[in-house]
This record gives C-alpha cells, structure tokens and sequence, in this order.
C-alpha cells in the first residue's frame, strides 16, 4: 500500500527517537511491498524559534494532506518561561484540538524480560495487559482559563458536556469489546460536578454495551489499584488530566517511562502517533534515549491508519524480542549491563524484524 506519514519530531529526544521509527517503518515497508513517504514539519519549542508559532499554519497543512503523523516530543527549560506568551506543549494541545482527536489510547503492558527491573514485585507484574483511553480534546485542558492570571489570581475550568464524555466512553467501551470485557471509568464524583455528570454519561453507554462489566473509580482510588492490583484492569477511561497523570504513574508497571506508545485518534482513520513521554532535556543530543514508545508508537499507526495490523504485530514483536535477548538502553538496563544507545536498539529491533 502507499501511505503518506507526516514527521513532527519536535524537541529534546523527539528527533533522536523519531529517527529510529522511521528506520522501523522503512524496513516495515521493505519486507511488505509498502510505499511510504515521509514529509517533516515543526511543532514546538523549534517551531516557536523559527516561526514565533509553536504550531504553524505549514505544518496543519502538510498534517492535512497525510494518512497519518508520527510525532516526538515538545518542550525544554528554554522554552518554560512562566510568563512566556507562547509554549511548545500549545502546539501539541492545537494539533490535538484542531484534527479533533479525542480519543488517546495508551496501552500499557509489563514486560516479562524487564519484570526483575520493575520497581514493583515481579509477581504483581504478571498479565498487566491494560489499555487506557483518555479523552483527549476537552475537560480542564480545553476548559474556559484565565491564562496569565490577575496576579493574586488564576484559574482553569474542567468541563465536560455529556457528548464529549460519551464518545470517548463508546471507544473505551468497543475496545474492552476485542479485549477482556472490562471497564474502569475513572472520575472524581464525590466532589467535582462535572465528574457526577461523567458518571451519569458513562453508565448511560454502558446500557448499550451489557457485555461489558463496568466499574466506577476514584481518581485517586485509582491511583493505589493500578499498582496494588494492576493485573485486573482492561480498559482504564478516564478524563484528560487524570488519564495524563494515570498514564504516567502505570509507565512504572512497563519498566519505564520511555516504553509507552499512544495514538490520538478522532472519526476518520487519521491518527497522530507519539510516545507518551515528554523532550527529557536532561538526555537530548547524547543517543541514549529509548526509543521503544515512539517505535510501539509507529506499529500502532501502521494498526489503526494504515489497517497493517499484520505489521504492527510483526513491530510488538520484534521489539518483545529484542527486549528478551537482553537488548537495553540506559533507562532499563541493569546496573551491570552496558546499555545500547538509542539507534543500536533500534538495530536489535530491525535484526528481529
Ligand atoms: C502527554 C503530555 C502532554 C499532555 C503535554 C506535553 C502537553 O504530558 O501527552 O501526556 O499533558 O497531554
Ligand atoms: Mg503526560
């Protein structure tokens, strides 16, 4: 098939790790007959250096014109001025908002290979097999702010209108569907009215989804369960910023932070693909990063884009096995094995592809 994948590498490791997706997507398109172009625009700190924009208007275009987006990571120290009229992550946020991609699927899964790793106990690792899906384009982020503050004062506004909690819900509830059965709704109900009408929105879909077994949990419940009991959990939904904060916390279970993939999707077959870690400026330029999120990023948008369900599992794969065969990079390497860096890695995952 022909496919055309737009490159937003952004800032900090995006580039490096970017760099070694395509390298997987190319050989990806090698071995099956694939033709995919590639085309690359800015987005974030860099956007903001050349153009004063962290999301140009070139870069929503050449966006348009792909089958998919495959994107890095956005932010660094130089750009975190507080009073800074203009912020990488406002890039991320607009690309978001404006190609209405609101459903965020963030699987998370433990890897045997890196069980003895995992700051957790290994027989609490057994079987996590998660997926979250995290509404994506509205709640506090998109929610009506005063943006500088009045100086004594600021605020953000969570909201929800129950049409946008219910067509993240239907995506939550269809992929528990193709999975186990089973989903957690998260939500903060006891004090928050916006999350009492989650709640509601959420039970209504699940009268038209009476397969699925459905559980309501506090946020901060949550929280502790995913790490007491995160073999038992399916599908997680749950609102923008607490499936943002979720997300990060179960990285824990997956061995690291930079073994986490997403897609960001909306009603077409569009998607915008990164790795759910942020620009690690502490380790840009020095080709240690892992690239595995933004690898496990690329096999979800040959999935869920591109309909190459076949080669995405071929990617899992090769990067479970290159994981197996004790392939490591700094951030999960045991402390008496030589870590690989980032593109050596990314060698062991083409060797098994
Ligand atoms: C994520 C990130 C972003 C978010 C930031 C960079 C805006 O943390 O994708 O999880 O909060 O959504
Ligand atoms: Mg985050």
């Amino acid at each position: 098939m022909k496919a055309k994948i737009v490159t937003l590498p952004g800032d900090g490791i995006g580039p490096e790790v970017t760099e070694q997706a395509v390298r997987v997507l190319d050989a990806v398109a090698a071995r099956g007959g694939h033709e995919f172009t590639y085309e690359s625009a800015l987005i974030g700190g860099c956007a903001i250096d050349a153009t004063g924009n962290p999301l140009p208007d070139e870069t929503l275009a050449v966006c348009k014109s792909a089958d998919a987006v495959l994107l890095g990571a956005v932010g660094g120290p130089q750009w975190s001025d507080p009073t800074a009229p203009v912020r990488p992550e406002q890039g991320l946020l607009k690309l978001r908002h404006h190609f209405d991609l609101f459903a965020n699927l963030r699987p998370v899964k433990a890897y045997p290979a890196l069980a003895h790793y995992a700051p957790l106990r290994a027989d609490l690792l057994e079987n996590v097999d998660i997926l979250f899906v995290r509404e994506l384009t509205s709640g506090i982020y998109f929610g009506p702010r005063q943006e500088q503050g009045d100086g004594d004062s600021a605020h953000d506004t969570m909201l929800y209108t129950v049409e946008q909690v219910q067509r993240a819900a239907r995506v939550a509830f269809e992929a528990a569907r193709q999975r186990r059965g089973k989903v957690a709704s998260v939500d903060k109900a006891n004090v928050l009215a916006s999350m009492r009408l989650w709640r509601r929105a959420v039970t209504e879909v699940a009268a038209d989804y009476p397969d699925i077994e459905l559980e309501h949990v506090l946020v901060d419940a949550c929280a502790m369960h995913l790490l007491r009991r995160p073999a038992s959990f399916d599908v997680v939904l749950a609102g923008n910023m607490f499936g943002d904060i979720l997300s990060d916390e179960t990285s824990v279970l997956a061995g690291s932070l930079g073994m986490l993939p997403s897609a960001s999707l909306g009603v077409g077959s569009f998607g915008v693909y990164e790795p759910i870690h942020g620009s690690a400026p502490d380790i840009a330029g020095q080709g240690i990063a892992n690239p595995v999120a933004t690898i496990l990023s690329a096999a979800m948008l040959l999935r869920h884009s591109l309909g190459l369900d076949d080669d995405a599992q071929a990617v899992e794969a090769a990067v479970e096995a290159a994981l197996a065969s004790g392939a490591r990079t700094a951030d999960i390497a045991d402390p008496n094995t030589e870590p690989l860096s980032t593109s050596a890695f990314a060698d062991r995952v083409l060797a098994h592809l």
